[in-house]
Formats: C-alpha cells, structure tokens, sequence
C-alpha cells in the first residue's frame, strides 16, 4: 500500500501536518460549495502572518489554527449559513471548536485564535476595553476567512480580486483591521496570490511554504483523542463511541499477544476509526427515521474517507489498515473495498469485532444496556455467518467481563467530557 512507501527511514515520529492536511480537507468534502475552504484560508492566512514579520512558530500556529478554522461546527445547514460574507450566525462553532481543541496541550493558543475568529475588529476593541484579550491572530483569520469566502463562484479570479479588495475596504476598520487590510491588498497585487488560490496545485504549495512538528508516539495518541472527539462529539449518540473502540481493541490485542508497542498502536487506530465522519453532518448523524439514499451513502463513505486521510500519513504502521477496514468482512461482504480473509490482518479483524461490540453495547438515551448473552449471540451469528473472526470473539468472550467494564469506564469518561464541553458552551453563549 501507498502509506508505507511514504515512510520517514530512521524516524519514528510522526508528521503532523499530512494528518492535520488530510483530516482538514475530509471536513470541506461535504458539499462542493465547501471546496478547498480551509486549504485557501491557511494559504491567506499563512501569507499575511509572513508579511507581517510573525515568527515561524507563530506562523505555524496560524496555519494549524486556519485548516481548524470551522471544526466546531455540527451542521451542515451552520456550515453553509458560515459560506456566506455575512452569516447570521452565532459564534456557537467557533467556541465549540475551542473546547474542543484546547485539551491538547500543544493547542493551548491555537484554540483561543479559533475562540474568537468571528469577532469584529471594532467589536473586539471594545471587548478588549472590558477585559477580553482577543489574540491578533483571530483578527487575521477572521478575514483570510471571508476573503476566502468571496473567491468562491465561476467569474475567472484575476477579474475578480478587485471586486473582493473593494468589499474588504468597505468593511476596514469596522469588521476588519486596517493593518491587515493593507497586508492584504499589497499580497493581492500580484497575480500569483490569486490563481494559488484557486490552483489544483494549492495542496503542493502549501506544503512548501510551511513544516510542521513531528508527534510522538505519546502525542500522536493525544492527538487521536483529539481528533475522535471532534468527530464523536458531533451526537450524543456517538459521544463515547471511539473511546470505547479503543479500550476493547486494545485490550483485544494485548489478550491475543500483541506487543505493548502494537497494542498501543492498535489503541490509536481505535480512536482514529471513525475520522472520515467528519464530512457527516450531524444531522444524517441524528437522523431518527430512515435514511435517503443520498443520506445513507454519505454515511457509508466514512470508512474510505478514514482510510484515505490516514494513508498519507507516514510513520503509522497498520494503523490506516486496521482503523480504515473496521467495515470490511471476512466474507468480503464490507465496505468500501470489499477485502476478505485472505487481505484482511489481525489487526483489522480485531477491529471490526471491536466496533460491532460497541455498537450494540453503547448505552442509548431510552435504551437499557444489552445483557451479555444477547450480545454474544448476535456476535456468534456474525462468525457463523464467516463475517467476524472467530478466535477475536473467541478472545471476547473469554475476558467479557474485564473488557466490558473498562470499556464502560471509557465510554463513561468520554460521556462526562462532552456533557463538561456542552455546559462551558452554556456559559460561553
Ligand atoms: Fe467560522
Ligand atoms: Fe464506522
Ligand atoms: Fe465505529
């Protein structure tokens, strides 16, 4: 597979930026009015803060904070209002997203950029007066943002740009800040910032103008975490389930002989599983009766969209193998690739019986936890079925009790995380 030619020889660390890239682009696949969002606002962005003298650290800050920018949003109905130059829209997404990130160490400040991305120039003065810091590199992304907003459409850009520099100049010194505005206008006078903007070779271009850190195997789990609750905490039905696919393939691997070194790995894909549902907006996520077809495969996309991001990221091992297949079957009766016994390893049986499991242990508000028999039945149907590995659930059944208790010890650390996000955003509000 691609992935393991993309590995870094001596290294063991993993690149943030392929993953952090790849995971922001998922997030603008949902709809092709979405196209390229993040991707343009990180290249304004990133070129303002150079032209303004900003260190590469802070640069670095602005370009993760950028691909970031909308992470808080649930809806996709929120997520287009947001597509336009003057949404009528609360900053509900904007302080999600900063709960959110905020609990990974490394993106203390890049969580306040996010916090306060939406708010005015002149308003933020005031806000300032009372108190409020609100970081200036809020004030940059707030017009990268809408600067990146206005390129959308058919009208050849070069013809373009003078229409947006006017509309920006309208709103100087009142939504935007006039020394940004001026970076700005001088970067737009050359023909090259616009057609980057809207080139196919955007992706390569921004890989040149920035690097960024590299993640240990310790961070990189941090990072998982992250990444699984941005995703997960999009339902309460789905709030804990990564954490519980975790602790059950973890423990399932350390039970079937696993090195610490894998099962930790094994640990991370757990997290990682589900990640393509970042392009499924919550309300499909919700959706209490039954799905339009168009519903139902943007859903099925989710396992394809966590094997692609995670496929470019060098340094994990089989960890786009075992979290992108958790769908595919033994029988080759799995999604999207429709592999069987003789393509699929261990490592991704595991985490296939860890997903089913689950899923239909997971507590749902009005539904009593499913008792242990009826559970393994449906999971020995599965085998018998030769859709499930037998001696993985073999292994579940041995150490259930064990593996069913730590499983519901994450899932309920997951649950009092995002009721915490949901009571700060209370306050917030
Ligand atoms: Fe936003
Ligand atoms: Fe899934
Ligand atoms: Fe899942």
């Amino acid at each position: 597979m691609a992935y393991l030619e993309n590995d870094v020889k001596g290294r063991e660390e993993v690149p943030l930026f392929p993953l952090i890239f790849r995971f922001s682009q998922a997030m603008d696949c949902t709809s092709s009015s979405l196209n390229n969002h993040h991707w343009q606002v990180s290249y304004i962005a990133v070129n303002i803060a150079r032209d303004m003298g900003f260190s590469q650290e802070q640069i670095e800050q602005i370009f993760i904070a950028a691909l970031f920018l909308d992470i808080g949003t649930i809806t996709l109905k929120e997520r287009l209002k947001l597509m336009e130059f003057d949404p009528e829209v609360s900053s509900e997404h904007a302080f999600w997203g900063y709960l959110l990130l905020r609990k990974f160490p490394p993106f203390q400040n890049i969580a306040s950029f996010i916090k306060y991305h939406h708010v005015l120039w002149r308003e933020g003065r005031g806000m300032e007066d009372e108190g409020e810091r609100i970081p200036f590199e809020s004030h940059i992304l707030h017009l990268s943002d809408r600067i990146a907003i206005l390129i959308k459409g058919k009208q050849n850009i070069l013809a373009k740009g003078k229409e947006i520099i006017e509309k920006i100049r309208m709103h100087e010194g009142k939504r935007f800040a006039p020394e940004i505005v001026e970076v700005f206008v001088n970067l737009s006078q050359k023909e090259k910032f616009w057609l980057d903007l809207v080139s196919p070779y955007l992706p390569e271009i921004l890989s040149n103008m920035i690097e960024l850190p590299y993640l240990s195997k310790k961070q990189l789990l941090e990072f998982s975490i992250l990444l699984s609750r941005i995703v997960d905490f999009k339902s309460t039905y789905t709030a804990s389930h990564s954490s519980g696919v975790a602790t059950v393939a973890e423990m399932l691997g350390r039970f079937m002989g696993f090195s610490e070194k894998e099962y930790q790995l094994l640990k991370i894909a757990g997290y990682l599983h589900d990640i393509g549902k970042i392009m499924v907006p919550s309300e499909i996520l919700e959706k209490p009766g039954k799905l339009t077809d168009y519903e139902f495969n943007l859903i099925k996309a989710h396992s394809y969209y966590t094997f692609r991001i995670l496929e470019g990221v060098p340094n994990i091992g089989q960890i786009p193998h075992w979290a992108g297949f958790h769908h595919e079957r033994l029988d080759g009766s799995g999604y999207p690739f429709h592999l069987d016994s003789d393509s699929l390893t261990l490592g991704s049986r595991i985490m296939a019986v860890a997903d089913v499991f689950t899923a239909i242990t997971e507590g749902r508000p009005y539904r009593e936890e499913i008792p242990r028999d009826r559970t393994m039945g449906i999971l020995v149907k599965l085998v018998q079925k030769s859709a499930l590995d037998a001696n993985v659930v073999g292994t579940l059944q041995e150490f259930y009790e064990e593996i069913n208790y730590l499983k519901n010890s994450a899932q309920a650390a997951a649950i009092k995380e995002y009721m915490d996000c949901k009571k700060r955003l209370k306050k917030l509000i």
